[in-house]
């Protein structure tokens, strides 16, 4: 049950500020997930630490939100969480102060939050962001602390438009923004009363993630935010409609990180700049191929004569071979396309090989240290 220690209770955004309104310093980042619809590309690495424009993707989070003004982040791993403290240490780098806490049994997003609670240092009453370890945004995150203070939320969430929103719950909120409903995915055109989703991005009040349960797994989206609505708590909505992806699945994780190189999605962490391409440092292009529409070549990749590469991802110490044309794809590290195969909506795991003259489409996923033969997968029937 869910016990507001303060004050009355304010009502609308316009609400004016309480006094000694307290400023962002934390952030939770959700990093724990296994990433399954990510597979192959979570086998081996867990999905917030896959490259997205030439670093992993968690690093485009952190700079925003060091560049928001947090300066403390707590880390809730659980998969794969032994390869966050090597690659990121104290987050001097970043400008930030980083610990990391791990789940003996994953707890799912809310248990995730609530276990990390400890190592917060903020007051009951001030802020903390929580971001899931998954999305691309461009969300202003400053505005979304400040309709938290303004509106006086126990919990503010960044809510997105979708066209079609039959695949999201859906948040709908009042006149003053105000949420009035977490409904599950709508089954029929009546159940779609909003286009309104939870984006995945959240102010807490301190006090409120003390209230969740510790002892086992709890589900922000499915049992917090309703129980603490029904509990009469206020939740604050604010709609943001700028750039925003969920990167859980293999084209939607390409996109993103094409729209990161393009300058589409805003990132401080980028490590180049924006533009049709990126080529890391070490990495081999041959001069005449031509790479397009925000590919990314890893650091020691090799790109051979010829290779038309749009739109694509091709991780550290990937091969692609002369002639090979590879639209909205993603080339595991270490993986080898042979000479003059298609890739078109393709994921190559870490380590695969791809012999040449094959033609794999539309959702394909090889899988790690995968072999494939010369000629071995078409589509169209010209080999
Ligand atoms: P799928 O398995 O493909 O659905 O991906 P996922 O495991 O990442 O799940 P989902 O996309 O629903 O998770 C949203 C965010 O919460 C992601 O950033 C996950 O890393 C994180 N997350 C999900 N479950 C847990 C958990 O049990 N513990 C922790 N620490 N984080 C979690």
């Amino acid at each position: 049950m869910y016990v507001r220690e303060r004050g009355p209770r304010t009502t609308g955004p316009e609400t004016t500020p309480r006094s000694g309104d307290h400023t962002l310093t934390e952030a939770i980042l959700l990093v724990g997930g296994k990433g399954t619809r990510l597979r192959p590309l979570t086998v081996r690495t867990p999905k917030p630490m896959v490259p997205a424009a030439g670093v992993p993707f968690l690093t485009h989070q952190l700079a925003r939100a060091r560049a928001a003004g947090v300066e403390h982040v707590v880390l809730a791993t659980s998969y794969l969480a032994e390869v966050f403290e090597p690659y990121f240490g104290d987050g001097s780098a970043l400008g930030l102060s980083l610990e990391y806490v791990t789940e003996r049994d994953p707890l799912g997003t809310g248990g995730a939050i609530r276990n990390v609670a400890s190592r917060l240092r903020s007051g009951p009453d001030d802020p903390v962001l929580v971001f899931n370890g998954d999305i691309l945004t461009g969300l202003d995150i400053r505005a979304l602390v400040a309709t938290h203070s303004a509106s006086g939320a126990d919990v503010s969430l960044h809510l997105t438009r979708v066209a079609d929103p039959r695949a999201f719950g859906l948040v709908p909120t009042d006149a003053d923004g105000r949420v009035t409903a977490f409904l599950e995915k709508p089954q029929t055109p009546e159940e779609i009363v909003t286009d309104q989703i939870n984006a995945g991005a959240y102010v807490f009040r301190r006090s409120v993630i003390d209230s969740i349960p510790g002892d086992r797994p709890v589900s922000v989206e499915r049992e917090t935010f309703p129980g603490l609505l029904a509990d009469g708590a206020h939740l604050q909505g604010m709609v943001d409609s700028t750039y925003w992806l969920d990167l859980g699945t293999p084209a939607a994780f390409v996109r993103g990180s094409a729209d990161l190189v393009l300058g589409r999605a805003p990132s401080p962490a980028l490590p180049g700049r924006c533009g049709e391409r990126l080529v890391l440092p070490g990495a081999s292009v041959a001069d005449d191929a031509k790479l397009t529409a925000g590919t990314v070549v890893g650091a020691s990749a090799v790109i051979g004569a010829g290779a038309r590469i749009a739109g694509s991802a091709v991780l550290d110490g990937a091969v692609v071979a002369p002639g090979a044309v590879i639209t909205d794809s993603l080339i595991g590290a270490g993986a080898r396309i042979g000479a003059r195969t298609v890739l078109t909506g393709a994921v190559v795991g870490d380590g695969a090989t791809v012999g040449p003259d094959n033609e794999l489409r539309d959702g394909v996923r090889v899988w790690c240290d995968a072999v494939l033969g010369a000629g071995a997968v078409r589509f169209s029937s010209d080999a």
